[in-house]
């Protein structure tokens, strides 16, 4: 036998597909990066001076991460509800004055950007307000409650040349930053299909948050939460479970899809959306007069690549990407990363000749074998290959995508998730619930920029 070649019953196991890549990985604990978004300490001059619209849930804990945060200060809280100026406050360990009315904040000449954190369909008024007042904006995710809302939204930044961040936070977790220099490294061979889920089963998972016993039409300003949404008597349910229902909300696709092809579009570097959707699904459990199901699978065309995705209010599966390459596979499993390298050696085809008489056999392969002379390194198994990451106990990404913002205001230096990365990516949960409810396939028309029926 030729020295570097297999011996009979290597080549057989290869040929039989069975040369499987070894189950251990190097592995490594991922190192936080959120003050190298301010390159060196920020002198007090160059203090941004900020303020939350929006301190509800999301709200409160983006200001309670802006105390990591170096060089910036809040200097204003804005709500619907009176008492969350409080739990601004409390979030942000200061007593900045509180207000109902936004046009206060963007009135304000001592204001350099605002945090956009309320309800859906309130973005693009505040938001499209902000940029003309002058004032950079983070904004959180999806960013548009409708794809027209969107794009008013991405002309509204371009129009005042504002800093926009989008507020989907895993865009700058230290997590997909290695699984983008794994995919950029080309590891993975021609990535084609990707799927990811989001699934969690509790009662905060599916939105069913308890309502305040101090919400009243006294202490919530009603009317202008509904905006331009149906007018409707005071209803705690709709304004606490907003993301249940059509008028102010998305479902699922909104609230979690996004984060996911956020995260998908960030690490294969897509600046597109998705040529086609088909989805499917259904309310199992949470039959509780909301407008959204509770189970949605989204299955999306990409010019490069096709993907899938769901969110499963009724089972506790966390959150997951998978990479699929012909060359490796990468997964993101809450927050670990693996790599897995495929064992891409030429190998004869070796199930179908189980049927062949052994001589035959032994023929083929011993031919197969002189044909494909096997180089030196390629002969050793690629076990030490595979590659884990994770992250150190108690890190968090809010606090890095919040740096990356900050720092853009302070730079003019462009943002990891801008208008036009945030608007594609909320057209993507769009697309998803045009399919859902309209029982069809969803095509997007980029020249009318617009969703059809396919
Ligand atoms: N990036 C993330 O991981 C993440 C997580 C949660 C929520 N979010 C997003 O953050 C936003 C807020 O979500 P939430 O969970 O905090 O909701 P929430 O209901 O807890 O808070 C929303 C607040 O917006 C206020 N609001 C609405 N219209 C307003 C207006 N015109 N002026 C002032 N305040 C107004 C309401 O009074 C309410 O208190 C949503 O867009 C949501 O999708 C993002």
């Amino acid at each position: 036998m030729r020295k570097n070649s297999l011996n009979r019953r290597q080549f057989m196991h290869i040929g039989a597909g069975a040369f499987a890549v070894g189950a251990t990985a190097k592995f490594t604990l991922l190192q936080p990066h959120l003050l190298s978004a301010a390159a060196r300490p920020v002198a007090p001059s160059d203090t941004i001076r900020f303020a939350s619209i929006g301190t509800g849930v999301r709200g409160c804990e983006l200001l309670e991460a802006t105390l990591a945060v170096p060089g910036v200060e809040c200097v204003a809280v804005c709500d619907l509800y009176d008492s969350r100026h409080d739990a601004g406050r409390e979030a942000v360990k200061k007593n900045v004055p509180g207000t109902r009315n936004y046009r206060e904040i963007l009135d304000r000449k001592d204001v350099d950007a605002v945090i956009i954190a309320v309800t859906d369909h309130q973005h693009r008024r505040i938001f499209e307000d902000a940029c003309a007042a002058g004032k950079d904006v983070y904004c959180e995710k999806p960013m548009s409650h409708t794809v027209e809302d969107g794009f008013a939204m991405v002309e509204a930044a371009h129009k005042n040349s504002r800093m926009v961040q989008i507020g989907s936070q895993r865009v700058s977790s230290i997590l997909y930053a290695k699984a983008k220099e794994i995919y950029d490294s080309g590891k993975l061979g021609e990535v084609t299909f990707i799927d990811a889920y989001w699934d969690r089963n509790s009662p905060s998972g599916a939105w069913v948050y308890p309502i305040p016993p101090d919400a009243s039409e006294k202490t919530i300003d009603w009317n202008t939460f509904l905006g331009d949404a149906p007018k409707r008597p005071f209803d705690p349910v709709r304004f606490f479970r907003w993301r249940c229902f059509t008028d102010y909300g998305e479902g699922l696709a909104g609230d979690l899809f996004v984060h996911l092809i956020s995260g998908i579009h960030f690490i294969t570097g897509t600046t597109t959306v998705a040529e086609r959707a088909q989805s499917g699904g259904g309310l199992f459990h949470f039959k509780d007069g909301r407008e959204f199901p509770d189970l949605i699978q989204t299955f999306y065309d990409y010019p490069n690549f096709r993907m899938t995705l769901r969110c499963n209010l009724n089972n506790d599966g966390g959150e997951f990407i998978g990479f699929y390459g012909t060359k490796g596979t990468m997964i993101i499993k809450d927050s670990t990363l693996t790599y897995k390298p495929q064992d891409t050696r030429p190998r004869p085809e070796g199930y179908s000749v189980i049927g062949w008489p052994r001589k035959l056999r032994n023929e083929y392969l011993s031919k197969w074998e002189e044909e494909h002379p096997m180089p030196a390194p390629l002969a050793s198994r690629v076990d030490e290959e595979a590659e884990e990451y994770t992250v150190p106990p108690g890190y968090s990404d809010i606090p890095d995508h919040q740096a990356n913002f900050f720092n853009a205001v302070r730079t003019r230096k462009p943002t990891v998730e801008n208008e036009i990365f945030g608007n594609n990516a909320a057209i993507g949960c769009h697309l998803s619930n045009f399919a859902y409810f309209n029982k069809s396939i969803a095509v997007w028309d980029a020249k009318a920029k617009k969703i059809v029926k396919g």
